[in-house]
């Protein structure tokens, strides 16, 4: 891996008629780790995401939510986009399939293919199955004529239709992969889809006249383009199409991450089409295993999709990527369980690698005031030092390996064991028995030692969890970044420079299970009161995003109704007022811009709505506390606002009930 041959690593596009779950996650996190793995291994590396955005499932949901499928397009979009931010996803690009760069390139491809007759016009009738945009083939449909893989209803339809010559492509494919046995895996899906292809090979329907929602077919506008073979093309087209200079680095060395699911779009229609268009297949498409939860498929249905969001919100991005990577074999079936994953957390992190660092650095601390022993101590290593120093090294080359292979967990457990032997050695060498003033140095040797497995564990972790990495690298006294740390600089004792280390926080503070299954409880009833729904933003015409909240959220917002007793002047502030508050249970005071909307007169007497529980702040010298609730409009001829109130003869806010239980 270490030499520049170039990495090209890209995830499925995403529908964006829902919104991210884990599975989306799942995969996206692995390309990172790989784009991040070769990135400091000094190749030079492109990483794509993106979105597939035509076809007849987004011009159904886009539909059932009264809008036009683009505005859902933009709309969802941007929960991708905001969950690979929120991740420390760092994809080089991000292509939507409605964007003109990659319609152009879809066009082309279509015309190409018409043009050396790859792609012929015929009609087409069969069964065909709406939800997985595909007619599924006589031989797989049973009895009640429902779609094999999703297992709803089939619609029998005919249609004009272009097809791709895919029977022409079975004899190639079948000896690009007999001399590229790695090309698909694991071996498992390798097999499936060799047998697939060996079965026989019909020519593919790639054009539509029932949608609208797509790319025409360029020369006959009735069709559009199978949303299939538009969005594979998306490899290619965010590369500038097959003539530009981005495919010409990056084709060579592409690498396909997908879910199991649609391994034989991958590995057999979109290799063919690129045979057809005289490009060559990819280097290799992997199919990863589906995550079921708690023994369940995962279904919107069931009510148990895992959110993203939710995960990293509770637990942060890195523990999340961690665990995703850690708990399964990549090409298996994993279970999630939010138990399971609290206990690794405790257990992997907070104990492991938390614990290896916090006690190097107390002892460096306490020791040594800090400073770390300097790097010719390691000239005198033991057998026992060298044996760390020698796993450490092997760790690279292993960890190099399980990842060239997409082995994640195995990557991973390699580096635990790293891990593990330090603070194994910590028990065996007993720093805090050497005193401070051995004749032998053994005390700064040790330290040093773990010093320097720490640094490394850092500069190995970061790929899986960067910004725990980061933490480790600062605490351990570097400068700059992990993540700009390049292969050749890994070496053990590649610090010379003079280095004070400095503890900081906890990396990972232990859960405890007792209080995390009353609060898991608690959250659980909270989301069967309110189904918490897809996590979609809402985005006003004034283009501000806000994210769904939970009611929780909600619940922290002490709203109550307050009567305007009195409103005051605030000299030389031509907004604002003062606005003494009765609230039943105590009077307050609180700042407001309003004057420009109401007078005094109209204000006083007023029953409105105070969020009572805000920081205090300070207006012009004088103290708010609180802010009202107002609704607020820019029609273009200017800003007017509407004070949020209440009946004349609501209570003023009591002790017990705040507004919006009286509301719900
Ligand atoms: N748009 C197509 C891909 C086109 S690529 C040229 C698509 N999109 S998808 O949004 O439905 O699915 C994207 C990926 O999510 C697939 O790789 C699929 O396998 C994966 N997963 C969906 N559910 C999953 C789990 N429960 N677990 C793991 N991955 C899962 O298909």
């Amino acid at each position: 891996m270490a030499n520049d041959k170039g990495f090209y690593i890209t995830t499925p596009i995403y529908y964006v008629n829902d919104v991210p779950h884990i599975g989306h996650a799942y995969t996206t996190i692995a390309c990172d780790v790989l784009a991040r793995w070769h990135r400091a291994g000094g190749e030079t590396t492109r990483f794509l995401t993106g979105t597939d955005e035509h076809g007849q499932k987004i011009q159904t949901a886009a539909e059932k939510r009264g809008m036009t499928p683009i505005q859902l397009c933009d709309e969802v979009v941007q929960n991708f986009q905001r969950l690979w931010t929120q991740l420390g996803i760092t994809n080089d690009d991000f292509i939507r399939t409605t964007e003109e760069r990659h319609i152009k390139v879809a066009q082309a491809f279509f015309k190409t293919l018409m043009d050396k007759g790859d792609i012929y016009k015929g009609s087409y009738e069969g069964w065909y199955c709406v939800p997985c945009e595909t007619y599924v083939p006589e031989a797989q449909i049973g009895d009640d004529k429902t779609c094999p893989d999703c297992k709803r209803p089939l619609t029998r339809m005919s249609e004009e239709s272009y097809f791709f010559r895919l029977s022409n492509y079975q004899d190639a494919l079948i000896a690009h992969y007999e001399a590229h046995p790695d090309a698909i895996m694991p071996r498992a899906r390798y097999n499936e889809v060799m047998s697939f292809i060996k079965g026989g090979l019909q020519d593919l329907s790639v054009s539509r006249t029932t949608l609208k929602w797509g790319i025409p077919v360029p020369g006959d506008e009735r069709h559009v383009i199978y949303v299939w073979l538009d969005a594979l093309v998306n490899y290619v087209s965010a590369l500038g199409g097959p003539e530009g200079d981005l495919c010409k680095t990056y084709w060579p060395h592409a690498y396909h991450m997908v879910g199991k699911d649609i391994i034989r779009f991958h590995a057999v229609i979109w290799p063919a089409i690129l045979m057809a268009m005289g490009l060559e297949p990819p280097v290799r498409v992997f199919a990863h295993g589906w995550w079921t939860v708690e023994g369940d498929k995962m279904s919107k249905s069931k009510g148990n999709v895992v959110d993203p969001f939710e995960m990293e919100r509770l637990y942060g991005a890195d523990a999340f990527r961690y665990f995703l990577l850690r708990e399964a074999p990549f090409g298996n079936d994993a279970d999630f369980s939010e138990l399971a994953f609290v206990s690794r957390i405790n257990s992997d992190l907070a104990n492991d690698i938390g614990n290896l660092l916090n006690r190097t650095l107390q002892m460096i601390e306490k020791y040594r005031d800090g400073k770390l022993p300097a790097d010719d101590v390691l000239k005198n290593a033991s057998t026992l030092d060298a044996d760390l120093r020698d796993l450490a090294q092997k760790t690279i080359e292993t960890m190099d390996a399980e990842l060239g292979a997409f082995a994640f967990d195995n990557a991973l457990r390699s580096l635990w064991t790293l891990i593990g032997a330090g603070n194994k050695y910590i028990d065996e060498t007993q720093p805090w028995k050497l005193g401070k003033d051995d004749p032998d140095n053994r005390l700064d040797i040790v330290l040093r030692t773990l010093w320097e497995v720490m640094r490394l564990a850092s500069i190995l972790v970061h790929a899986f969890m960067p910004d725990t990495a980061q933490k480790i690298w600062a605490q351990l006294g570097l400068k700059d970044s992990v993540a700009s740390i390049r292969r050749g600089d890994w070496l053990w004792g590649a610090t010379t420079a003079p280095v004070t280390v400095k503890k900081g926080e906890v990396l990972f503070p232990r859960i405890d299970l007792g209080k995390w299954k009353a609060e898991k409880a608690a959250r659980d009833e909270a989301k069967q009161a309110a189904p918490a729904g897809p996590v979609t933003i809402a985005k006003p015409s004034d283009g501000r995003v806000f994210e769904q909240i939970e009611i929780d959220d909600f619940k922290k917002l002490e709203i109550r109704v307050a009567a305007i007793e009195r409103v005051e002047i605030v000299e030389k502030a031509k907004r604002l007022y003062k606005l003494h508050l009765d609230l039943g249970y105590e009077k307050r005071m609180i700042v407001s811009s309003i004057r420009e909307f109401y007078t005094p007169e109209e204000l006083t007497g007023k029953k409105i709505l105070v969020l009572c529980n805000l920081k205090p702040a300070i207006f012009r010298g004088i103290e708010s506390n609180g802010m009202l609730l107002a609704a607020e409009s820019d029609d273009g001829t200017g800003e007017i606002i509407s004070l949020a109130t209440v009946d004349d003869n609501f209570p003023v806010g009591s002790k017990r009930k705040v507004v919006w239980k009286y509301l719900n």
